[in-house]
């Protein structure tokens, strides 16, 4: 949540922080700003809205400069206003900062400062810290200011005072060679050029400029020129940096034709899923192989049960996760809400398995339940989209799913790529276990066909535009769905309700008797997940009772599965495949479906309201 950018080199600084901003903007869009140093004074704009805006702002007022700072923001303090904005500037005017994360105790910071004269013009955490910079600068030596020391010092010693999170960026008008930046609980990643250096939240907004980068631990703070960059803790422990190459293709997360980045991603999901498999099968012990996680098969004999923990569409997978792995590898799994499993304290066998899924690998809850998990001694991996995240970098092994940059906020590649990577756990497991080398053979073959039958799927996208078409007027709806179309039911309430503004619920299809056929009316519409599989016969028996009272039904079934053609209003068919593909294959409907209906809505697809997608608070 929140996206900020810094630079300073021989560039146009407002030029790179935009263009970096504009790619950070999944991050949060409720209004964006930059400080540049121009023209020997600091120049702050800010703007509500998109960056498109602060854009248009920043030509006509032709500011620029070669040091600047940049922020996108979610709001979690104050009013989505100019005021609230970031850069924060200090009240003497000396310091301006960008801020991804939420300062605690800045309430206390904020009247300790205001006693001692500082005035505060915004709502916000962040500008307390600003001026908690400008108080420790004030009572650093001056001696220190030639090289930037004392700038250095006042962030640093600021932050021994901080509780909460932070991803900051500062500038200081006696310095303006100088760049500061530093980092806990929120990412930061610093980017390193020729003759220039840029701080970002995200390597996506830095990597067409710099390949190689660091990315900065918790309490670390970093002093950086153009030419220099010096990293040491926040209690002033010099750290010595690790430099990685950049692993992002930047034609990847440009929407190309498209019109929107999640109908882009839907399409990709082919290609995301053979990305997810490539080398990872050994055909003559007929499983799957994994190359980081780093804990042996005598190991994974001795795993008595596995906790899973995510959040959002990420918490869907993982209840995939439970029906796949309890099912081929007879391992009992546990599924727990991030956010619920940190705070809850929860006593664990100990031999149990901890794996977390998170896309970003930057969710603030799934990584405290990581370290929580972590702390109590427990192995821990986990599944994760982005190279160098803090939650790759703090599991003790884990999976990559290399499906491309996600940029859209509703996952959908992502999603169907953890699926995957969940299923190739569940045979890698079972094969561990008592699966057979026949059965292991029967697997492997139908995981390699899933993207083939995944384009099949997407082929039928005319005929879920009409379908959405239909659809798109209704206010409330049900997606419905049993053992591992339950999982899929949740994803796909959550998809229509995350773009289009619907309300909608996911329900175990058997579930909606006890209370949800309430709801069931010709004004709410029901999405039934019904492939042909053992429960087939009883979802058919929940459709009729929707059925028999009058609420519109959308089927997604099975091809040359018994289902009665006119039970259902509209009938989706999925190619008919191993259980464990039938999930992935499942979501793409109600993928398709979602976008559809918001499109048709008028929804801004890609920036739903008051969403973020890394969603780096708690
Ligand atoms: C929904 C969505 C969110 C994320 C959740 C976790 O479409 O994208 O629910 O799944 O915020 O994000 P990651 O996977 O980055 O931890």
């Amino acid at each position: 949540m929140c996206g900020i950018v810094a630079y300073t080199g021989k560039n146009a600084a407002s030029r790179i922080i935009l263009e970096g901003l504009k790619r950070l903007e999944y991050r949060g869009y409720d209004s964006a700003g930059l400080s540049i140093w121009n023209n020997n004074s600091l120049k702050t704009i800010k703007k509500t809205g998109r960056v498109d805006t602060l854009d248009r702002e920043v030509k006509r007022t032709q500011v620029d400069g070669h040091l600047g700072i940049g922020h996108t923001r979610w709001a979690t303090h104050g009013a989505v206003t100019e005021n609230n904005a970031h850069p924060h500037v200090s009240s003497d005017g000396k310091f301006a900062i960008v801020h991804n994360g939420v300062i605690e105790n800045y309430e206390q910071i904020k009247h300790f400062l205001e006693e001692k004269g500082y005035t505060f013009h915004s709502d916000t955490d962040t500008e307390a810290l600003v001026n908690l910079i400008a108080y420790h600068y004030q009572k650093e030596p001056e001696n220190n200011s030639s090289n930037g020391n004392r700038f250095f010092n006042s962030v640093r010693k600021s932050l021994n005072h901080v509780q909460g999170t932070y991803g900051i960026a500062v500038i200081c008008s006696d310095h303006p060679e100088d760049l500061i930046g530093a980092r806990h609980g929120s990412p930061l990643i610093l980017g390193l050029g020729d003759n220039e250096h840029i701080l970002a939240s995200d390597v996506g907004a830095l990597a067409m400029h710099a390949q190689n980068v660091v990315y900065l631990n918790d309490s670390e703070v970093v002093h950086i020129t153009r030419n220099s960059f010096n990293i040491a803790t926040i209690t002033d422990e010099s750290v010595e940096a690790i430099v990685q190459r950049v692993d992002w293709d930047i034609e990847e997360s440009e929407l190309g034709d498209y019109k929107h980045f999640m109908e882009k991603e839907i399409f990709e999901q082919p290609k995301a899923l053979e990305n997810a498999m490539r080398g990872r099968f050994s055909d003559d012990e007929s499983t799957a192989k994994f190359g980081g996680l780093n804990i042996t098969p005598q190991e994974l004999r001795q795993v008595d049960r596995i906790l899973f923990c995510g959040c959002g569409t990420a918490w869907h997978a993982c209840l995939v996760a439970e029906y796949l792995i309890e099912r081929f590898a007879r391992i009992p799994v546990e599924v727990e809400y991030a956010s619920e499993f940190r705070y809850r304290n929860a006593p664990l066998d100990k031999n149990t398995l901890v794996f977390v899924i998170s896309q970003s690998g930057e969710t603030i809850d799934t990584l405290a339940a990581l370290r929580e998990s972590k702390r109590k001694g427990f192995q821990t991996l986990a599944i994760n989209n982005v190279v160098g995240s803090t939650i790759a970098r703090e599991a003790d092994g884990g999976i990559y799913q290399h499906a491309g940059p996600e940029i859209g906020v509703a996952s959908t590649k992502a999603f169907t790529s953890q699926v995957m990577l969940c299923a190739m756990m569940a045979l890698y497991l079972g094969r561990l276990r008592d699966m057979s080398f026949n059965d292991g053979v029967k697997f492997v073959k139908a995981l390699k066909e899933a993207p083939k039958q995944v384009e099949t799927v997407l082929k039928q996208s005319s005929h879920l535009q009409a379908i959405a078409k239909k659809y798109a007027k209704y206010e409330d709806f049900l997606f419905l769905g049993r053992q591992s179309m339950f999982p899929i039911a949740l994803e796909g309430a959550l998809k229509l309700k995350e773009i289009s503004y619907i309300h909608a619920e996911g329900y175990p299809a058997a579930e909606m008797k006890h209370g949800p056929i309430a709801l069931i009316s010709p004004d709410c519409p029901s999405l039934f997940l019904a492939p042909q599989e053992e429960v087939f016969q009883k979802t058919l028996s929940n459709i009729q009772e929707v059925k028999a009272r009058k609420g519109p039904i959308i089927a997604v079934t099975s091809e040359g599965s018994d289902f009665p053609r006119d039970l259902a209003d509209d009938l989706i068919e999925i190619p008919s495949a191993h259980p464990a593909i039938q999930p992935i294959l499942a979501s793409i409907p109600v993928q398709l479906l979602s976008y559809y209906i918001a499109v048709e809505r008028g929804c801004d697809v890609d920036k739903p309201r008051n969403l973020a997608k890394s969603v780096t608070v708690e």
